[in-house]
């Protein structure tokens, strides 16, 4: 990590002539200002960029249980600026080095009348954005409290167009609606905005560590001020707290394109450094595994004559694996609980004891005989509490097999019977878990998370999450499965708050036991989904027999999962996309560029490849007759030399899209 500078500007007041602090602040480029403002008896603050207005006077606040709010009439008592630019490097991701780089200022807020609590408010100016929370200082006049309801707005000066995830649809398994800002429902952030004059806002939070998740809602029909929402426990109360105590920030990334959102690192930024010392153990990676089959209803998690989780059948995936230098093999129904309703909240679930038929001793030495680890799985139903009981034993359980991976699952819309996912309870167990496996050397793959925030900052063992509708839509949903839209804006919306665990690469598109359901894609655009949507895991997720001897495979073998640079060179959400990526352990870059059901060509010029070098382009494209509904295997293969200099003709099928290596030669 290589500090640059930090400037603790001790200005604490600058009290202009008639006595007020100063309570202007602006990003370090000058183009963002922001003022804390108090009109009447409310505190609020304003966002513009240069001289365009983009939040109006947004309230902050707290209502409390058996308080007055913390709200209306607040005095401030100082206000103190500093700057911060720092240089870190992630332990792995989207870029290797991130600059943070900001302007601070905490506003110190006071009571004006009795019994004087105090809470500060702490902003900071990116370049890309803004981020706020709050502190609850220790003080004698506030001690434990209870959130009721955070009254955060975000008053929007105009009505831009967004995408956004209903906040009722479990585990943000959604597909982004696109409304006007005043049109839309009670929201999840990320909220992604476009403007009218061609600017794009994402709002969202960093670092939620012991909170309730915030969503966003208008204030009234029609209005286009948001208002948070924070998921409450089951008895109402949004958010136990005892000072000192800090929320989460509250983001917004400004940006110039679609594509500045994905590049921006605010909300990396405004997590805290990595608590893990070591950290030579957390490998990005792909895998395989026996999943796919359960969901095509060919095998079962439970036992019986198709049980997917037998020795031989593990045995047959770490063969392919082996073959194909891909490290990892999940494996799901594996342990005891998965006979009967195992959605039900059962008790039964053990994660120390294996069925019968897997034998894990003998499994895992032939894995580790052939460079190849088993992932482990933990799907607890929701039931937490039958998992924490277990918690510790059952990482100690994987180690002593030498698994380091392991993927947890939540589905049941009510942890325990009763509380939320997303609720402070929910956050709570998500992190105990998260901590415990750092302790025990193991990385997590959570499904059914709690919206992402970057907490993989600090905790990289964190790897990825789904809280995405991925592909296990496209082998059951009744709904036909995900359009081909669906992930030419996933993105911009869900993906900003970090890896999507989607599972891409199907390669077989028959789908005999659920024909009303398919994966809406082609070969090539199944391949391009590994560059455009990041994840530092990244399953090949169809069964071995559909890619042996398939030339597009090579593609999914020499895609990483860990990259150098992040360019997203063009975007229209919802529409089509091209993201371009550095591998991080060579000189080659990668490609993907996918289009909605609309057949496409685009130019892309490759001034993002190194202007010194010659590169082999290994181009995976729809052929000329390719669509996702009648040929979606109809795929070319091309090499050709390019230079920085060239211009890559894309031509993308409906459905379709298009993957190349550059592959470095000179
Ligand atoms: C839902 C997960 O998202 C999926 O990947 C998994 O196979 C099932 N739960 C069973 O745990
Ligand atoms: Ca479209």
């Amino acid at each position: 990590m290589k500090r640059l500078s930090y400037l603790t500007s001790a200005l604490a007041l600058l009290l202009t002539a008639c006595g007020h602090p100063t309570t202007t602040l602006t990003s370090p480029d000058g183009r963002l200002t922001l003022e804390f403002q108090q009109q009447e008896d409310l505190s609020g603050y304003t966002l513009r960029c240069g001289e365009t207005p983009l939040l109006d006077f947004s309230e902050i606040g707290f209502e409390l249980k058996d308080a007055p709010a913390i709200a209306r009439d607040l005095k401030i008592t100082n206000t103190r600026f500093t700057s911060f630019d720092q240089e870190w490097e992630t332990v792995w991701g989207e870029q290797q080095t991130i600059r943070n780089h900001y302007n601070a200022m905490v506003v110190a807020l006071e009571e004006k009348n009795a019994p004087h609590r105090r809470i500060n408010i702490e902003f900071r100016l990116f370049d890309d954005g803004m981020g706020f929370r709050y502190e609850f200082p220790e003080q004698e006049s506030l001690g434990e409290f209870v959130i009721t309801d955070e009254l955060t707005r975000f008053a929007f000066h105009d009505d831009p167009k967004a995408w956004w995830m209903p906040t009722r649809e479990p585990y943000y398994e959604s597909i982004a609606r696109n409304t006007p800002l005043s049109k839309i429902d009670t929201v999840n952030t990320p909220l992604t905005l476009e403007c009218a004059d061609g600017r794009f806002l994402a709002i969202h939070e960093a670092n939620l560590t012991d909170y309730a998740k915030m969503s966003l809602h208008p204030e009234k029909e029609g209005s286009t001020t948001l208002k948070c929402y924070l998921t409450p426990w089951s008895n109402g109360v949004k958010v136990y707290a005892k000072p000192p105590f800090v929320t989460p920030w509250r983001t917004m990334i400004v940006g110039n394109s679609a594509g500045d959102l994905v590049t921006s690192r605010l909300m990396l930024n405004l997590n805290e450094p990595c608590k893990i010392k070591d950290t030579d153990w957390i490998r990005p990676q792909k895998y395989i595994g026996i999943w796919w089959s359960m969901h095509l209803f060919r095998e079962t998690w439970a036992q019986g004559p198709h049980h997917g989780a037998t020795t031989a059948n593990t045995k047959r995936y770490i063969d392919f694996a082996a073959e194909n230098g891909i490290p990892g093999v999940l494996v799901e129904g594996w342990n005891v609980g998965w006979d009967g309703e195992w959605t039900k909240l059962t008790d039964k679930i053990d994660f120390t004891h294996p069925y019968p038929d897997f034998d894990i001793e003998e499994i895992t030495r032939y894995a580790r005989e052939r460079g190849v680890s088993l992932i482990g799985h933990h799907e607890t139903g929701a039931n937490t509490l039958n998992y924490e009981r277990q918690l510790d034993e059952a990482f100690r359980f994987y180690r002593k097999y030498g698994v380091n991976c392991v993927k947890t699952g939540y589905v049941n819309v009510l942890m325990d019977g009763k509380e939320l996912h997303d609720s402070q309870y929910g956050v709570r167990h998500y992190r105990k878990v998260i901590e415990t496996a750092a302790r025990y050397g193991i990385m997590i793959d959570n499904h059914e998370p709690v919206m992402p925030t970057g907490l993989e900052r600090t905790w990289p063992n964190l790897m990825t999450q789904e809280g995405v509708r991925g592909q296990e839509y496209n082998a059951w949903s009744p709904d036909g499965g995900n359009p081909p839209e669906h992930t030419t804006s996933l993105p911009f919306v869900r993906g900003l708050a970090g890896g999507m665990d989607y599972t891409f690469g199907t390669f077989n598109f028959d789908n005999p036991n659920s024909p009303f359901s398919r994966v809406q894609s082609t070969i090539a655009r199944e391949l391009a989904q590994y560059v455009v949507i990041y994840s530092p895991l990244q399953m090949a997720s169809d069964l071995p027999e559909n890619y042996r001897g398939k030339k597009g495979f090579d593609f999914i073998r020499d895609v990483p999962t860990d990259w150098k640079h992040t360019v997203v060179p063009q975007a229209v959400i919802g529409d089509y996309c091209v993201f371009a990526r550095q591998d991080r352990h060579s000189e080659d870059w990668y490609l993907g560029a996918i289009t909605d059901e609309n057949a496409r060509k685009i130019d892309q010029p490759l001034s993002f490849l190194d202007k010194e070098s010659k590169y082999v382009a290994q181009i995976y494209r729809d052929g000329e007759k390719a669509d996702w509904k009648e040929r979606p295997y109809d795929f070319e293969y091309i090499e050709k030399e390019v230079t920085a200099l060239d211009t890559l003709h894309i031509a993308m099928a409906s459905g379709g899209g298009c993957a190349v290596r550059f592959k470095k030669i000179d």
